[in-house]
């Protein structure tokens, strides 16, 4: 089954949309498979988004990143990757449609309230950033029976 990296980013985190965004996946019918609750240190956020280390956004980036707590998660589903994307909308939230996560909680391009891998091998690279094998829970969703 496909995974992917998700990750509630610090402003989102401070405006109190943890639940409300993972209410979102859960009822899609994703499986979270992993979560941590952490605060990134300048070497992760470095890591996460090295290939935008020539950029002129990067130094704001770590800096927004590595302010506050982000919840780190790994989900699991058919096509996880493109939908959750597709959930999320457009990087830029005054680009991303009426009803996405960043069309509704966002405007800022700076403050996009939450990441998502958007390739195979970028969730195999991140999530081996925040997780360890131990870390992934195997378990069943009954709801998976209903909605496959
Ligand atoms: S690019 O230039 O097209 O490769 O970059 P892009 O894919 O649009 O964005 C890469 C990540 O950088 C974030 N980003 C920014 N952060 C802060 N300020 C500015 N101006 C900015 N522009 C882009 C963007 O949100 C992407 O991070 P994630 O976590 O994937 O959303």
């Amino acid at each position: 089954m496909e995974r992917t990296y998700l990750m509630i980013k610090p402003d989102a985190v401070q405006r109190g949309l943890i639940g409300e965004i993972i209410c979102r996946f859960e009822q899609k019918g994703f499986k979270l498979v992993a979560m941590k609750f952490i605060r990134l240190t300048k070497e992760m956020a470095e890591k996460h988004y090295g290939e935008h280390a020539d950029k002129p956004f990067f130094a704001g980036l770590v800096e927004y990143i590595t302010s506050g707590p982000v919840v780190a998660m790994a989900w699991e589903g058919k096509d996880v990757i493109a939908v959750s994307r597709e959930m999320m909308g457009a990087t830029n939230p005054s680009k991303a449609a009426p009803g996405t996560i960043r069309g509704t909680f966002a405007v800022d391009i700076g403050r996009n309230v939450i990441h998502g891998s958007d390739s195979p091998a970028s969730a195999e690279k991140e999530l081996a950033i925040y997780f360890e094998e131990a870390d992934f829970v195997e378990w069943n969703r009954t709801v998976e029976s209903w909605i496959v």
